[in-house]
């Protein structure tokens, strides 16, 4: 190897490392300060909520509650405490069924927080 190319190799080789280490700290930087675990432990709740909701729900109530049949469930946070919103599920109103015999426990916690969140 002439000293040329021997040159040019350590060059490639150091610009190949300092790359390498450039994006090495940037990943680590980007990968700082996670989420918190109860943020995105609610991010999937409401996920599952949705479906749960699209499931039951989402015939009279509309596409993300907007209302149809049933009346709009948007802002429903502001007017009723979470055992009304609760009970109302479970056990209907006039034209609304009780759902309380096709919910589990985790599955009603989570409809709860997707309607909530509406
Ligand atoms: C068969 C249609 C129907 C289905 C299915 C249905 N609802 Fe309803 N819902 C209604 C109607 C109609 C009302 C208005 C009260 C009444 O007339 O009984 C209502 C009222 C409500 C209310 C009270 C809203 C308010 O502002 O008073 C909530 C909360 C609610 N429904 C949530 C749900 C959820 C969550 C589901 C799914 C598990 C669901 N509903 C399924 C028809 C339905």
């Amino acid at each position: 190897m002439t000293r040329i190319t021997q040159g040019v190799a350590i060059l490639v080789l150091v610009g190949m490392t300092a790359v390498l280490l450039w994006r090495a700290s940037r990943a680590s930087r980007l990968s700082e300060g996670p989420p918190p675990a109860g943020a995105s432990a609610l991010v999937a709740r409401i996920q599952h909520g949705e479906q749960v909701y699209n499931v039951h729900c989402r015939t009279c109530h509309g596409v993300e509650g907007v209302g149809g049949f049933g009346p709009s469930l948007a802002g429903l946070e502001r007017k009723f405490a979470d055992e009304v919103i609760l009970d109302r599920i479970r056990f209907g109103a006039a034209r609304m069924p009780g759902f309380d015999a096709h919910l589990s426990p985790e599955e009603l916690g989570d409809l709860l927080a997707y309607v909530k969140s509406l």
